[in-house]
Parts: C-alpha cells; sequence; structure tokens
C-alpha cells in the first residue's frame, strides 16, 4: 500500500468529529483514481437515469461508466436490459451516446454486425461461410434494478444486493407520494474539470450555500436551516426549511400544507446520485469520474407533469445554480496540487460529507464503518 493510500484510509474511515477532509493528492492521483474505478465503478451499485425516461419501447440511454460503453434498453419484449455498447467484432460503440431510439435493430457503424435489442446477434455481412458463433458474440448483460423510478446498474459478475438497503428510506419519503412522478426529463450533461469526489462533497453538503449560491439557493432554502436527518455509509438523508410558502401548494392544501412539504429533502445514494425533493419534483445529478481530474455531471428530474414549457421551472434554475457549483468545484480543483495542507476539519453542518467518507472507506479499504444515525429532524417527515 502506498503512503498516499494508507492516508486515504485514515482520513475516510474517521467518525464525526474526528473527521477531516480528505488529503488533497487523492482529488488527482492517477492510482487512486483505478482503485476508486475497479472497487466502486466496477463493483458498486450506480444511478443510470429514471425509468420513466425509456418509457417507449425501442429507447435507449448510452453513457461511459468504468471504461465500459454500456447501453440500457426497452426491448420489444417490454424489459428493460443493461448491456455493453461495444460491438463483439471489433468493440465499437454501437449507439450514439445519450438518450436515443434504436430503429428496428442495433447496427454496428463499422461493419454492420446487427443485434436484436436482448442482444443477440441477429446477422453478419459477408459471413457466408456461417463461420461467425452467434451466441458467443451476444452481447455482455449487466445486472440492473429499479428503486422508487430510479434505475441502477451494477457491472460486478457478482453484485451485491442494492434494495434492501434503499428500502429502508421509503417510510421517510411518504409525504411526497413520488408514485405521482411519472413523466421524466434528462437535464444538462457536462463535463466539470474537478475530480468526481470534489463534484459530490459540493453536491450534498448545504454549508456553501450562503456563500456560492447567495442570489439563489440561499434565498429560499439557507445553509442555517439546513439539517442532517438519517444516514451511514450506505444512504444519507438531509432537509431544510423552504422559506417562500409557494402559492401553488397552499391551493392545493386550502392553506394548510402538511409541515413536511414546507421542507425540501436530499437523498444521496452514493457514490454519485444526488437528488432534492419536494412535493412538486424530484431533480437529480448523477456524478461519475472521467479521468482523475475530470467527472461528468448527468441532471435530470420527474415530476408530475414533466419540466414546465414556459422554461421557468425547476429544470431551468438547477442549471443556473449548477454554473455556479460547477465555477466552485473547479476553482477547488486548482487548489489540490499544495503539498502543504493536511485536509482541514469537517463541521456539524458537513456530516453528510462524512457519511461519504464512510462509504468510500468500506468499498475502498473494507474498513469498519459507523452505525446509522437518525436526528430529531426524522420526526418532521415519518
Ligand atoms: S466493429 Fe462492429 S461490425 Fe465490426
Ligand atoms: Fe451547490
Amino acid at each position: 500500500m502506498t503512503g498516499l493510500i494508507k492516508l486515504y484510509e485514515d482520513a475516510a474511515k474517521q467518525p464525526m468529529g474526528k473527521a477531516y477532509s480528505l488529503p488533497f493528492s487523492v482529488y488527482k492521483d492517477a492510482h487512486v483514481a483505478e482503485l476508486e474505478t475497479d472497487r466502486i465503478f466496477h463493483q458498486q451499485w450506480v444511478f443510470v437515469c429514471a425509468t420513466g425516461a425509456l418509457k417507449e419501447v425501442g429507447s435507449y440511454f448510452a453513457f461511459t461508466q468504468a471504461g465500459e460503453s454500456i447501453v440500457v434498453v426497452h426491448g420489444k419484449d417490454g424489459h428493460i436490459r443493461a448491456m455493453s455498447n461495444n460491438c463483439s467484432h471489433r468493440g465499437t460503440p454501437l449507439l450514439a451516446a445519450g438518450f436515443g431510439h434504436i430503429g428496428k435493430n442495433i447496427v454496428c457503424p463499422y461493419h454492420a454486425w446487427t443485434y436484436v435489442d436482448n442482444g443477440e446477434l441477429k446477422g453478419v455481412p459477408f459471413d457466408t461461410a456461417k463461420c461467425v458463433d452467434k451466441q458467443r458474440h451476444e452481447l455482455p448483460k449487466y445486472a440492473l434494478q429499479e428503486w422508487m423510478g430510479l434505475l441502477f446498474i451494477n457491472l460486478s459478475d457478482t453484485p451485491c444486493e442494492l434494495l434492501e438497503s434503499l428500502n429502508q428510506i421509503n417510510p421517510y419519503l411518504q409525504h411526497y407520494k413520488l408514485g405521482r412522478f411519472t413523466e421524466a426529463y434528462a437535464g444538462v450533461t457536462e463535463r466539470w474539470g474537478c475530480n468526481w469526489k470534489l463534484a459530490v462533497e459540493n453536491g450534498i453538503e448545504s454549508y456553501h450555500l450562503f456563500m456560492v449560491h447567495r442570489d439563489t439557493l440561499e434565498v429560499n432554502t439557507p445553509s442555517k436551516k439546513s439539517y442532517y436527518i438519517a444516514g451511514d455509509a450506505n444512504w444519507s438523508l438531509t432537509g431544510g426549511e423552504i422559506i417562500e410558502k409557494r402559492s401553488t401548494l397552499s391551493k392545493l392544501f386550502n392553506g394548510n400544507t402538511p409541515e413536511p412539504l414546507n421542507h425540501y429533502m436530499l437523498i444521496y445514494l452514493p457514490p454519485g446520485f444526488i437528488g432534492v425533493l419536494t412535493y412538486e419534483s424530484f431533480d437529480w445529478i448523477a456524478i461519475t469520474p472521467d479521468g482523475p481530474e475530470h467527472c461528468i455531471v448527468h441532471g435530470g428530474g420527474m415530476s408530475e407533469h414533466g419540466p414546465a414549457k414556459d422554461g421557468k421551472g425547476t429544470e431551468a434554475f438547477v442549471t443556473a445554480f449548477l454554473q455556479e457549483d460547477k465555477d466552485i468545484c473547479e476553482l477547488v480543483q486548482s487548489g489540490m496540487g499544495s503539498r502543504h495542507h493536511q485536509g482541514g476539519s469537517l463541521l456539524e453542518i458537513e456530516r453528510i460529507v462524512v457519511d461519504f467518507h464512510q462509504y468510500l472507506a468500506k468499498h475502498l479499504f473494507n474498513a469498519p464503518v459507523c452505525s446509522f444515525r437518525e436526528t430529531d429532524a426524522a420526526s418532521i417527515f415519518k
């Protein structure tokens, strides 16, 4: 174990009260990035997209994770599958990245090997001697599971259980009635110039709102009205008061809005899913690494009626404050070259960052982690 990896483990496993930021070099180091790819993005469950974004037969979402080109397809048989998006012939990515619709079949743009939407190889041009064994060339499949209308993938051959842990969140969500949200939309997909962990830490803590989002988020959901609800190394919930009591909600509930609906909830599902839930919408970003000093930030959301047609809905608002996050994360990344600092102490308001570090300690180093914690704020929701 190199010195840096040991420092990383020591920092990641500290409990709240003793916790401090990770050593700066782990946000730049190529070996650290390899370790995280191998033990997290090749082994653990990772959010893909909303099931509602693949409602139509033939719709797909193609993306890259841990160096693998992957596609999730809604097949003609009604099943949604995750499989390799690399052609079995010579590896060409089959479908263009992002959301799309396959035609009749999936046709490789290189030599036109043709696949059925379930990954079976159907046709090989010029193979008159029928020497290609079609079974051997089927596209490899990956485990896919759904929770609350969200799809998660696991690239491991022996995936661990996902839902046992996530279903423990369900009781906190009852007032939001997520089942109403069927209209999914895809938001921005951006490449940020920072390590994926910086983007995650920034996305989950509410400490920075009063500085970085002074004129956007802080106005309606200030840092000082945010709180920790529950969590551990597996998932975390935080929340906060919504200052402006919205007239639409008030009308909906005849002026008696149930108290939980005057609060937002942030749902963090490590490694990279960060969702913000209100009664009216569920918006998220999902963060994955793209080398040691870049990451992909992929937005999305769902609601009862989809994004607002006038461009003034939550989607436009999310785009505006994400620019503020991108700018600060890229600034922080530029400080990660310093060799003259250890990471600074993490405060109670950053408890959720400690949960993320515990996730890293558990999956990267097999370290023992702290037990589940729930605060009094949970009574607002349960
Ligand atoms: S690489 Fe796909 S057909 Fe040749
Ligand atoms: Fe932010």
